[in-house]
């Protein structure tokens, strides 16, 4: 099967990032949210990113008009059954995960591939709700998505071989570099990742530092391109806090408890940079 028309599931900072390149590297494109609303700023973030480029000089006008053809955005989640390849990229809820795959087994083809964008939760539990749970696979990009190289390809118990070189090829086609790993909670990126993040909330909870010298440290003396309190910000505190959830859940080891200040600014709502305020705030 040769994979043409791709459907995006969820049009937030991820969902937006991975709809542009794909269109970009020439598939038709749906892209899918239940509401209008998210719809419409995924679809103008998206706009805005491609115009950055032509004004760069990275992209032709015509290369940004191609691209934007190729996207369709749409509150249905019927039209999957016209792709070839999903990537669900919607909240990190296993319960909602669960519900989005159950329904999509409904209307896909028996041949289309179901990818999640999941950040830490099991694609072997995820799969294990479908009744083809071979097709099954996690395809985890990184933010932003149309600058960072790396996919972590997730292998689910009973992922096919098939499916996971299909998805192989379409990352290559995307211009970006797989990586294969197994399925364990917060697969590599995030178990190492996480953490660093979590410990330097402790080192704020626990008066050590502020944000910003937190941040400073890790930027000036690791060289790190943004301090983990902005890099947090910029993730979203909701999903940080869902993936440390499940390292803490998945391995049952106290060095991943969420720290209580990261549940308390959840809580507020003070969600990152997507809600205007997190560690920082922002216009
Ligand atoms: N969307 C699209 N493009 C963006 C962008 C965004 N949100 N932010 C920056 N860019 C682009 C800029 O347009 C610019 O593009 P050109 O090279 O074409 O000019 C390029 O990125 C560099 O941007 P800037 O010069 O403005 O800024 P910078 O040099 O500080 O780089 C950054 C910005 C690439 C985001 C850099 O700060 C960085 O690498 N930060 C760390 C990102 C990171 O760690 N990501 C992984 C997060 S963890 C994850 O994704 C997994 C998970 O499950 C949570
Ligand atoms: P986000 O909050 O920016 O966007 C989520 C979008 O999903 C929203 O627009 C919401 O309306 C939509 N949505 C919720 N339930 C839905 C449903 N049932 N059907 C259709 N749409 C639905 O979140 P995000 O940061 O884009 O994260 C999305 C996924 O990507 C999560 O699983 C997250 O763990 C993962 N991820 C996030 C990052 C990151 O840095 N933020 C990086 C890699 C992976």
């Amino acid at each position: 099967m040769t994979i043409e028309q791709v459907m995006v599931i969820g049009a937030g900072q991820m969902g937006a990032g991975i709809a542009q390149v794909c269109a970009v590297a020439g598939y038709s494109v749906f892209l899918h949210d239940t509401n209008q609303e998210s719809l419409d700023r995924g679809y103008q973030r998206i706009e805005g990113n491609l115009k950055k480029q032509v004004d760069k000089g990275r992209l032709t006008l015509e290369q940004m008009e191609g691209a934007l053809n190729k996207l369709i955005p749409t509150c249905r989640l019927d039209v999957a059954g016209e792709v070839d390849l999903v990537i669900e990229a919607i909240i990190e809820n296993m319960v909602v995960k669960k519900e989005l795959f159950k329904e999509l087994e409904r209307v896909v083809k028996p041949s289309t591939i179901l990818a999640s964008n999941t950040s830490s939760l099991p694609i072997t539990e995820i799969a294990a709700v479908t009744d083809n749970p071979e097709r099954v696979i996690g395809m985890h990009f990184m933010n932003p998505v149309p600058v960072m190289k790396l996919v972590e390809i997730i292998r689910g118990l009973a992922t096919s071989d098939e499916v996971f070189s299909q998805v192989e090829e379409v990352t290559k086609r995307l211009g970006k570099v797989a990586v294969e790993v197994n399925d364990f909670p917060g697969f590599v990126s995030n178990r190492i990742l996480m953490p660093m993040i979590n410990e330097a909330i402790f080192t704020v909870y626990e008066g050590v530092a502020t944000p910003r010298a937190v941040d400073e440290v890790m930027m000036l003396g690791m060289n790190h391109p943004m301090g983990p309190l902005t890099l947090a910000d910029f993730i979203g505190l909701d999903t940080c806090l869902s993936i440390m959830e499940t390292l803490h859940d998945g391995f049952g080891d106290d060095k991943y408890r969420p720290c209580p200040l990261l549940r308390k600014y959840v809580s507020a709502g003070w969600l990152g940079k997507k809600s205007g305020r997190g560690f920082y705030q922002y216009d």
